[in-house]
């Protein structure tokens, strides 16, 4: 059967345009909220299999989205790697520190079958889901190495980045060694993925905006390009979308030198620009502000507006960010409701 996601970004013809959210399975939901509480900490919702699969489809089964994302988190990568990470109420997640060569060779265990057993859970989840789901597409993901070495080095997000990548470039030879040791388990946790039943991959770059320069290409550009590779060379066809939030006008370079797929955008992001420069490269996703979700003011207006500018290209709607977790849920119904009744042939 063939799906609309997999369609849209393989630049097929459709008519209508399939949507997903990001962090679609979360606290906005009553029905995760109670499942959340039942499995304790976040990282055993995300270790254990039935529970997590469960909680990837609830906003499947809600709203009918087009996408499933995985229910995991980019922080299983470090703790797959032995660093110690807790999510803490109303503070996010919270790592040991590691800042320096010693500190990578002390704390981390960078044994590959170790790595494996750890995150296979993770892999189990993938294929109860890869059953229960028809015409959605099942979105596996990472974070990419800019990213993910900002939480491991700096304990947590949040953080001055620009000051981080002063720090990056002042111990540069232990920061290549964290991001070639996440650019080779990172493509593995991908491939692995896509062994256990995912379709599509997501590569989270959420704080490439800080970066510029030189250090937008070696941080973030360079080690995601690397991944796509990697990943391209066992599994050639699979879809790989980038999000390099923030990123802006460095967005047409990233796609000619990563080969992403698809790219996802920020609600900051200039639609003409992303038309005329970025959607004739790759088909695009994303840009809806999670505010505008939130408050449900202009929702119609601006969803349209999205939806028209980008209709003569391939288009998945999706959030600029996360979803905010006090949204209300007839936002959602509605916004699901005017992509879905949207015609981009007419
Ligand atoms: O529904 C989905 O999108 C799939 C699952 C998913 C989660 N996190 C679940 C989650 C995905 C794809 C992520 C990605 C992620 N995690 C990113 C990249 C995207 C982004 O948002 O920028 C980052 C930076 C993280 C790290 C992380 N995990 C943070 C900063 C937090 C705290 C934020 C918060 O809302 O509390 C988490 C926790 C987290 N990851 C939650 C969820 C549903 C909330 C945990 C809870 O239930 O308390």
């Amino acid at each position: 059967m063939s799906k609309l996601l997999i369609q849209t970004i393989k630049s097929e013809n459709c008519s209508s345009v399939p949507i997903w959210l990001m962090r679609q399975a979360g606290r906005y939901l009553p029905e995760y909220k109670k499942v959340r509480s039942q499995a304790g900490e976040f990282l055993n919702l995300c270790y254990n299999p039935k529970l997590a699969a469960k909680v990837t489809m609830q906003p499947i089964e809600r709203f009918g989205f087009d996408g499933a994302i995985l229910f995991s988190d980019i922080l299983v990568i470090p703790n797959a790697l032995g660093q110690k990470v807790d999510f803490l109420e109303n503070q996010g997640p919270v790592l040991e520190k590691i800042n320096n060569n010693n500190d990578l060779d002390k704390i981390l265990n960078i044994d590959i079958n170790l790595f494996h057993a750890r995150l296979n859970p993770v892999y189990e989840t993938l294929n109860i889901l890869k059953s229960s789901l028809k015409s959605t597409t099942l979105i596996g993901f990472a974070g990419a190495p800019w990213t993910v070495a900002s939480y491991m080095v700096m304990g947590k997000g949040g953080i001055d980045y620009k000051q981080f990548a002063v720090f990056a470039n002042e111990n540069i030879e232990f920061f290549n060694n964290l991001l070639n040791l996440l650019v080779e388990f990172s493509a593995y946790h991908l491939i692995k993925q896509v062994e256990a039943g995912a379709e599509v991959l997501q590569i989270f770059d959420s704080w490439a905006g800080a970066l510029e320069g030189d250090d937008f290409i070696n941080f973030s550009s360079i080690p995601a390009a690397k991944i796509v590779k990697l990943v391209k060379r066992i599994y050639p066809d699979i879809p790989i979308i980038g999000f390099p939030r923030g990123a802006g006008d460095k967005i047409p370079d990233y796609i000619l030198n990563t080969k992403f797929d698809c790219i996802s955008l920020d609600q900051n992001i200039n639609l003409d620009f992303a038309r005329n420069q970025i959607q004739k490269l790759c088909p695009v996703q994303g840009c809806l502000s999670p505010d505008t979700l939130l408050s449900g003011e202009n929702l119609e207006q601006e969803t349209l507006k999205i939806l028209d500018t980008f209709k003569d290209g391939s288009h998945i709607f999706n959030l600029g960010h996360g979803i905010n977790k006090h949204t209300p849920i007839k936002n959602v119904e509605k916004l699901v409701k005017i992509v879905k009744n949207y015609n981009r042939l007419v």
